[in-house]
């Protein structure tokens, strides 16, 4: 790959920045930053100091995402956004959504003065659903498609609302005021928008690859399910009288295993969470709370996965005399990118003599929103060592790293050039 003058040292601070990101986290094991809790505001305060040591401005919106520009580029402007988002998992890695966000960081400044579209770093306050039940809450808010009425439905597990969430940033300087009718309005107009992340997956690695060109990503479909039997005396009930809530929990486990066994690749049926009430030695559980997710890259198949699922839960509930609820609490369509960006970037690696692919991702991203409202919108992958993530153990090398936001750059060139793409 070519070195051009707009990246002379190959990002070579790329990996510091990412370790100093990490370090914003709550204690335990890998890095856990929940959007808007002290480590996130704490990372978000830092961004902003390395984008103005940088040379750019952070301008932050109402739901607390980040711009990073240029002065000159004024709110209305034209622009390509390159970035990713700031929260992460509960005891997730330091590279996913931490990658995207430095690289946007770093290419918004390397690229700024260059001829064409501006770039434009953006920074998502969440993409995780790790504090929220929603999903995508930076994305959706930056391109102002979230309703006034969501801030007070959306809460946490503590019951604190997102609006309530907000006004507490807000008063700290993490976020901007809201716009009239809903929470934020779009700052620029973005011409296109992409996204580097690392791949969470084993694809690039087993095959050597150095990029990932994303044409298409698989949609979810996220349920909270509920059993409800009988909570009775542990030692004393027999095993014939009880309506045993978390034992049809166990069943439902199995059986959402077993379907995405039988859907074959690349089906994915999970469940995250059980929480068992009242949660006691004695006590046999009256009620199980489940969280249920449904993945496919065709909608078709994730309409069937979502409804064998659903007969499952709906046999072991009767069998077992329990009560079945549910409610879909989050979903993502499966989503095409820009097939322009796509032909764009293999051209970029072919002439290059990069090894990449182009290929599906199975994890979901706030481009798939980007793309959704019809920017054209693009991904590029880097290999996750054993292709873990969503776990401490999350691993790229600096060189795998930097190699990602070099060809990005290239890429960006050609972007912000124009023409007919
Ligand atoms: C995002 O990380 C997702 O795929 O859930
Ligand atoms: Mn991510
Ligand atoms: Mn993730």
């Amino acid at each position: 790959m070519t070195m051009p003058d707009l990246h002379p040292d190959g990002f070579a601070r790329l990996p510091m920045l990412l370790d100093a990101l990490a370090r914003f986290s709550a204690p335990g094991a890998g890095v856990t930053r929940l959007v808007y809790d002290e480590h996130w505001c704490e990372a978000q305060v830092w961004v902003r100091a390395q984008a103005r040591a940088l040379g750019l401005q952070a301008t932050a919106d109402a739901a607390g995402n980040l711009y990073l520009h240029s002065e000159s580029v004024q709110p209305g402007a034209e622009v390509v956004l390159v970035g990713s988002h700031l929260d992460t998992v509960r005891h997730g890695g330091a590279y996913d959504g931490g990658y995207g966000a430095m690289a946007g960081l770093l290419l918004a400044a390397a690229h700024a003065g260059q001829p064409g579209t501006p770039v434009v770093g953006f920074i998502t306050c969440e993409e995780e659903q790790s504090r929220f039940d929603s999903h995508m809450m930076g994305a959706r808010s930056m391109l102002g498609i979230v309703e006034d009425a969501e801030l007070d439905s959306v809460r946490d597990g503590e019951g604190v609302t997102w609006r309530q969430a907000l006004q507490a940033i807000r008063a700290s300087g993490h976020a901007a005021a809201p716009v009239a009718g809903g929470l934020c309005a779009p700052l620029f107009t973005p011409r296109a928008q992409f996204e580097l992340h690392i791949e969470q997956g084993p694809v690039l690695e087993s095959a050597g690859e150095a990029i990932g060109v994303v044409a298409h990503i698989a949609g979810y479909r996220r349920l909270r399910a509920t059993l409800t039997g009988a909570p009775r005396h542990s030692g004393t009930t027999p095993l014939a009288a009880r309506r045993d809530a978390l034992a049809g929990a166990a069943e439902v486990i199995l059986a959402a295993e077993a379907l995405a066994r039988a859907s074959g690749e690349p089906a994915r049926v999970s469940c995250g969470r059980v929480i068992a009430a009242p949660g006691l030695y004695n006590v046999v559980a009256g009620r199980s709370e489940l969280a249920l997710e449904v993945r496919h890259d065709r909608v078709e198949q994730l309409d069937a996965l979502e409804a064998a699922l659903l007969d499952h839960c709906d046999t072991i509930a009767m069998r077992r005399a329990l009560a079945f609820t549910h409610e879909r609490v989050a979903e993502q369509a499966p989503t095409a990118l820009s097939p322009a960006l796509v032909r764009m970037a293999a051209a970029l690696a072919n002439e290059h003599g990069v090894a990449h692919r182009i290929m599906t991702s199975g994890a979901a991203h706030d481009t798939m929103e980007f793309a959704r409202a019809g920017i054209p919108a693009l991904m590029l992958f880097v290999p996750s060592r054993d292709g873990i993530s969503h776990s401490p153990d999350e691993f790229t090398g600096a060189a795998q790293l930097q190699a990602g936001v070099c060809f990005a750059s290239d890429l960006l060139t050609r972007i912000t050039a124009g023409g007919a793409w």
